[in-house]
């Protein structure tokens, strides 16, 4: 499935675009292993929403990302545990290491009462029991539901509630950098509004004393003794869910998107294995957390399922200090390296000293994702990090595609900074203005739509499909839309400009602007609040929120810092605002619908041009809204 060379690569999507049926289904019953072969490949209807792929087939994700391996090379390193404490011994574990792990896990789930299609809540920090819990998940048939070890508990309390989960595994602790985290204790607070759950299973990560209820509480190192380390993998519909991951959209609570077992397999393993061009033998880096979309596709099953060494890395780039993830290149002989363009331009602020001494010729390919990588932050890895020798891939894609979707080929593509460059084969990208007419040709702008759907697209939003429906396929009837602004150069070149709906993009993290502001508004004396994005350094966008008060505040600075506590309580710390403004009211139209247009201007700090505002209820509140701009 790898291809190699440009022309390889123009055939194939000529072929996927031709015959988008043949091409996958050649590529999905060659490189895997089905227990029964799949005679149907597609059935798709974007209008009233259905995609099923290769849906008569069979198969169990981590047969083909782990026994294959255990049994053609069972001492190839799958993982890399870098932990915490840049003193502390990395750990190293085989394929056939981690089917064994694997197994007794899946081993302990059932003998816990875990049955196909269960739904499992795993909270922890990046140890290796987070991938083994992943896919020990997998291996019995039920449903993972990753919820990100910075999230709060009641965050935890809704993606548990919304799904169902049954069984919670967690760790009694975390350490990041020099701060030690409570996970238990957070899951407890959680699971006091959670009556679905029946047992939490607990990994000891720091020895923090936690709690432990009798009959609910179980030590994930007691359970294993008394299981065997061996587990059938249970065999799976193609289209069975595989996993839940909640992310924000523009409007209400997260949204659980549900991926299932056969199309997200082919996917993500074709994906990694061509735009990372990934050799046998290669060390493969890649900085995001198992929580996110990329750590599920690129940190474990994307690299598992092509047989790859895969280094997971529990601490920050910035401990003990900015040149971490150099030592760690260094030290693993990293040959390719995935990160996020915000780690990028922070650690470009450390400055080029943490560079000094580390040995990163091992390097071959540099990959970026989850926001725009500006000109600058992109040359600066080029040079410094890749000494212009390694193709950077600017990996455009999302939590609903699962894949990446828009990228250079790791030398191949040709690539131009700034730039996604071009589609995988399989997606065909549309942009589209506002009334969904298609732009075609080059050197425009517009929405970004897909017009055909491939094999990893988001199936369905848990427990509520009319949303799926009207979030991604009603806006542009007959597209999935994206949510992005993108141009199309004079090369045909695709570059993403952010996103166009209320999704803010906060170092990498997608935030959405009704979660932040339902937050503040829950904070006692908040009448209302707007929330916007705004340009940040480091970050990629900050948040700024415009809040109104019952009455004036007394001691502006420490409502201020109350309020941070409550978004911190409610959402987590990631969302908390970089910037509070109070005001008096909120630019509104007749109809009470907020302009954000003039409150993104005012927080970029150019008022120069508001545009117009004579639709306004009370054209005034701008003017204070500009005085008081932060
Ligand atoms: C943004 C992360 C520009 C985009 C995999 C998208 C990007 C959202 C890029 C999805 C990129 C991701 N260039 N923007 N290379 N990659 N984005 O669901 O706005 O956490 O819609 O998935 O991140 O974020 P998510």
């Amino acid at each position: 499935m790898r291809i190699t060379n440009i022309a390889a690569y123009q055939q194939a999507y000529k072929k996927s675009v031709e015959n988008p049926e043949q091409f996958w289904a050649k590529i999905a019953s060659e490189n895997f292993v089905w227990d029964k072969p799949f005679t149907k490949i597609l059935d798709w209807n974007f209008n009233d929403y259905k995609v099923n792929w290769f849906e008569d087939g069979q198969l169990n994700i981590t047969t083909n990302a782990l026994d294959r391996h255990a049994a053609n090379q069972p001492n190839t390193v799958a993982l890399i545990y870098e932990p915490n404490e840049p003193g502390d011994d990395s750990v190293s574990i085989t394929y056939k290491e981690l089917l064994e792990k694997v197994s007794r896990f899946a081993n302990v789930l059932k003998a816990n009462g875990v049955q196909k299609g269960d739904r499992v809540c795993i909270y922890m920090p990046m140890i290796p029991e987070l991938a083994i819990a992943v896919l020990a998940t997998a291996r019995i048939g039920a449903i993972h539901s990753v919820v990100f070890g910075g999230f709060s508990a009641q965050s935890i309390a809704d993606r548990i509630n919304d799904s169902e989960c049954k069984v919670v595994i967690t760790t009694d602790g975390a350490v990041r950098g020099n701060k030690k985290i409570p996970m238990k204790e957070t899951v407890d607070e959680a699971l006091v509004t959670c009556p679905c759950v029946e047992k939490v299973i607990v990994a000891s990560r720091t020895h923090t004393p936690v709690s432990m209820i009798k009959g609910r509480d179980i030590w994930w190192k007691e359970a294993e003794q008394e299981v065997s380390a061996t587990c059938p993998a249970e065999i799976m519909n193609a289209e069975d869910p595989l996993f839940i991951l909640y992310t924000s959209g523009s409007t209400g609570k997260p949204k659980g998107v549900v991926h299932t077992c056969g199309g997200y397999m082919v996917y993500a393993a074709y994906t990694f294995a061509n735009v990372f061009q990934y050799n046998p033998g290669d060390v493969y880096f890649c900085t995001a957390d198992i929580g996110w979309i990329t750590g599920h596709s690129y940190l474990v099953y994307g690299p598992l399922l092509n047989g790859a060494t895969s280094l997971m890395f529990e601490g920050i780039p910035t401990y003990p200090d900015a040149g971490r993830f150099w030592d760690i290149i260094a030290r693993h002989k990293v040959n390719i390296f995935y990160t996020a363009p915000t780690a990028i331009r922070s650690l470009m602020g450390f400055g080029d000293s943490f560079l000094e001494n580390k040995d990163l010729s091992t390097l071959r390919v540099l990959g970026s994702v989850g926001e725009p990588l500006n000109e600058e932050a992109w040359h600066w890895y080029n040079d410094k990090i890749g000494k212009g020798n390694c193709p950077i891939v600017d990996t455009w894609w999302q939590t609903e595609t699962a894949g990446i979707m828009i990228s250079p080929l790791a030398g191949i593509t040709e690539t131009k900074p700034a730039f996604a460059t071009l589609p995988l084969p399989g997606v065909q990208p549309i942009l589209v203005d506002e009334n969904g007419k298609e732009i075609e040709g080059n050197g425009v702008n517009g929405n970004l739509c897909i017009k055909y759907p491939w094999p990893s697209i988001i199936r369905t939003t848990w427990g509520d499909h009319e949303r799926c429906k009207s979030t991604y396929f009603s806006t542009y009837p007959g597209l999935y839309f994206t949510g992005d602004g993108c141009m199309r150069d004079e090369d045909g070149y695709y570059r993403i400009t952010g996103r166009v709906d209320d999704v803010m993009n906060i170092s990498g993290h997608r935030i959405g602007t009704a979660e932040v502001e339902n937050a503040i508004n829950s904070h006692t004396g908040i009448v209302e609040s707007a929330v916007v994005g705004y340009p940040h350094d480091i970050k990629g966008q900050g948040i700024y929120a415009y809040v109104i008060c019952e009455h004036t505040p007394e001691h502006p600075d420490l409502l201020k810092k109350d309020i941070l506590m409550t978004v911190s309580k409610i959402i987590g710390p990631i969302a908390k605002p970089d910037k509070i403004q109070f005001v008096s009211g909120l630019p509104k139209t007749r109809s009470g619908k907020i302009m954000r247009r003039i409150l993104r201007k005012v927080a970029e700090g150019d008022v120069s041009n508001l545009g117009d505002t004579s639709t306004l209820l009370d054209p005034s509140v701008v003017e204070e809204i500009i005085e008081g701009a932060l």
